[in-house]
Formats: structure tokens, C-alpha cells, sequence
């Protein structure tokens, strides 16, 4: 099991601002790592196999993190959070490991995904036993604030990835429309995230809200971040295969963007590229895209959104756990992993 660093390029100032996160909650952290090893097991070999493979599969742990944080900045880390950020981080792979078959995708936290090492009907079936084992650490709470809040994020992150679903090749998609898949896809996690943290701490309520906020807005950027990545990142950097939005026609920010503002003919062609089966056609389309300011404005939304994210952090008492949560609205935005 790979010992938490901050990942990619260790020169990057994304991955140093990621690794003084870490080096705040190192202990806890390594605790989440435990417990995720322990909770990912089975009598079954074939079983324990995958369920190994997948502890193998160490991202950069964000929505434990965020758990962790928003405890410390409103009181301090107990276990509840510790059970908390286990299940956000299991359900959080579950998703991946399920949207990685949506994807098609062969690369996934710099090893190969388990659809293609495995096959597609094996990486289903563990992102099943992830949710449904998630859920059940779940219930070993006292009450079931927890289950309820997860259960309902849970819900919206499957139906955001069912609208986007819905959306493949629909590139008429507005902004609006991409903002609500996003927020439902990734956001909502990482507001739960943040709610769990505050309300196990005992925050007040204003304070819950606020962190609440924070994880969505912050989870917006992170997602619009990603869809950049996607277009104009490194897979050595970032560790998983990139290039698949276009291959799976999602419209995303940069190319709603572009289509916006351009003029009715070079629109026609974009739409050709863009619903072209040929790797070809995509390469033109992105090189039309880094050419264009849409990437550009993509980045400006991320601010944006990271910068609101930061502003749900004004007024409440600082501290080194709000300081990295700071810290994480940067990250968001400039990370190239
Ligand atoms: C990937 O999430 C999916 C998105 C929501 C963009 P992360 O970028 O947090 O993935 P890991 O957990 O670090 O692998
Ligand atoms: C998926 O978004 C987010 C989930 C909720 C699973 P992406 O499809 O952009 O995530 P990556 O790029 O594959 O990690
Ligand atoms: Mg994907
Ligand atoms: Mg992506």
C-alpha cells in the first residue's frame, strides 16, 4: 500500500501546497489508510484480489482530507471522522471505478484500471461491494445523520453521472445544464464531505452551512479543473487517461464555451470533429481549443468558483485547519494531477 505523498511532480507548487495539507492531518490520514485496508478485504480470493487491488489504487484522498479539515476547524478530529472520511474516500472510488467503465478509460491512479486489467463486469461488481461495504461502516455510527447525508450525496453524484449520461453527444448542453451536472457529479461529495466533518465536530448550524458551501463551491472548481486537465494535461502527471470527454462526446466548459462564441461555420466544423469517431478529429478539435480562449475561460470560471469557495471561509475563526482549506481552494484550480 502506497504510503500517503503528495503525487506528481514533487517540484509543482500544486503538489508542495498538496503535501502541507497532508503533513497537517499525517496521522489521521494514516489512520483513513488503515481502515480503508482493513474494510477492503475478503475470504474470497478472487474477491480479496480486486478489493486489494483496489487499496492498491491510492488518489489523492481529498474528500477524507476534507473530512479531517473541516473537524479540526471546528473542533477537532474524533473517530466518528475517521469512519466518516473512510466511507467518503470508499464511495468516492466506487464512482471511480464504475465511471472508468463509462470511460472506457485504461489508466486510472497511475495503474491500469480494473476494467482493463480486470474486465468491465468485474469493475462493476466492485463498485458495488465499495458502496454497499461504505454504507455499512456507515451504519456502525450511533445515529444515522450519516447514513442520511451520504445516502442523499451518494444519490446525486449517480444521478449527475445518469444526466451526463444523458447528455453524451448533446452539444447544445448550455452552461447552466453543465454547472448542475458537476455540482451533482463531484460537488455534492465534497460538500458532504465538509458538512460531516463540521457537524461531528459540533459546529453550530451557521458554521455547518458554511462548510457545506465551501466543499460545493470548491468541488465545482475542482471539476471544472479536471475537465481542463482532460483536454490540455499530462497522463504521466496526472496518472489516469485523459482525452475521454471528447471520446465519449461530454460536452464540457471549454468546448460549450468555444461553441458559443464562435461564428455559425466554424461551429459546423467543431461539431464535425466533435462527433467524429477519429482520434484525429479530437486532436484538431483540442489543438482548436488551446488555440481559442475557451480554455482560458474555463480556468476563469475555476477561480471563480474557488475564489467563492474561499469566501465561505471569511469571518469564521482561523486557524492552521482554515488555513489549508485555503490552501485546497488553490489547489483546486492550479493542480496538474
Ligand atoms: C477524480 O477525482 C474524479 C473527479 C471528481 C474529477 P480525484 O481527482 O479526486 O481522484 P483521485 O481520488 O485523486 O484519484
Ligand atoms: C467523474 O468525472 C466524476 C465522478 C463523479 C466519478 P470524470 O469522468 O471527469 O472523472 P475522471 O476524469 O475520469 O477522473
Ligand atoms: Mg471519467
Ligand atoms: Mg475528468
Amino acid at each position: 500500500m502506497p504510503t500517503i505523498t503528495a503525487p506528481s511532480n514533487p517540484v509543482s507548487s500544486s503538489s508542495s501546497t498538496l503535501a502541507q495539507v497532508y503533513a497537517s492531518i499525517a496521522d489521521p490520514l494514516q489512520q483513513v489508510e488503515s481502515l480503508l485496508r482493513q474494510q477492503l478485504r475478503s475470504q474470497q480470493p478472487y474477491v480479496d484480489e480486486l478489493c486489494r487491488y483496489g487499496c492498491l489504487l491510492g488518489g489523492k484522498r481529498l474528500r477524507p482530507i476534507l473530512v479531517l479539515l473541516s473537524a479540526r476547524a471546528c473542533g477537532s478530529i474524533q473517530p466518528d471522522h475517521l469512519t466518516l472520511a473512510t466511507v467518503l474516500e470508499m464511495i468516492h472510488t466506487a464512482t471511480l471505478v464504475h465511471d472508468d467503465v463509462l470511460d472506457g478509460a485504461t489508466t486510472r491512479r497511475h495503474l491500469a484500471t480494473v476494467n482493463s486489467r480486470w474486465d468491465n463486469e468485474a469493475s462493476i461488481l466492485l463498485g458495488d461491494l465499495l458502496f454497499s461495504q461504505a454504507f455499512y461502516l456507515a451504519s456502525s455510527l450511533d445515529d444515522v445523520f450519516a447514513c442520511r447525508a451520504i445516502g442523499q450525496a451518494t444519490n446525486r453524484v449517480c444521478e449527475g453521472e445518469l444526466r451526463q449520461k444523458g447528455t453524451r453527444g448533446d452539444f447544445r448542453l448550455t452552461e447552466a445544464e453543465y454547472l448542475s451536472i458537476i455540482e451533482a457529479k463531484t460537488a455534492e461529495l465534497c460538500a458532504c464531505s465538509c458538512l460531516l466533518g463540521a457537524h461531528y465536530a459540533a459546529a453550530d448550524a451557521a458554521t455547518i452551512e458554511r462548510l457545506e458551501r465551501y466543499g460545493r463551491y470548491l468541488g465545482i472548481a475542482f471539476q471544472i479543473a479536471d475537465d481542463i486537465l482532460d483536454l490540455v494535461g499530462r497522463e504521466e502527471t496526472t496518472g489516469k487517461s485523459l482525452g475521454t470527454d471528447l471520446q465519449q462526446q461530454k460536452p464540457t466548459l471549454p468546448l460549450i464555451r468555444m461553441l458559443q462564441t464562435v461564428d455559425a461555420i466554424t461551429r459546423q466544423r467543431i461539431l464535425q470533429m466533435a462527433t467524429s469517431d477519429h482520434r484525429d478529429a479530437h486532436q484538431s478539435l483540442r489543438k482548436l481549443l488551446q488555440q481559442s480562449t475557451a480554455i482560458e475561460y474555463a480556468q476563469q470560471q475555476a477561480h471563480h468558483y474557488a475564489d467563492q469557495a474561499a469566501r465561505q471561509l471569511d469571518g469564521l475563526s482561523m486557524s492552521d485547519a482554515f488555513d489549508h482549506l485555503h490552501r485546497l481552494t488553490r489547489f483546486a484550480v492550479h493542480r496538474v494531477a
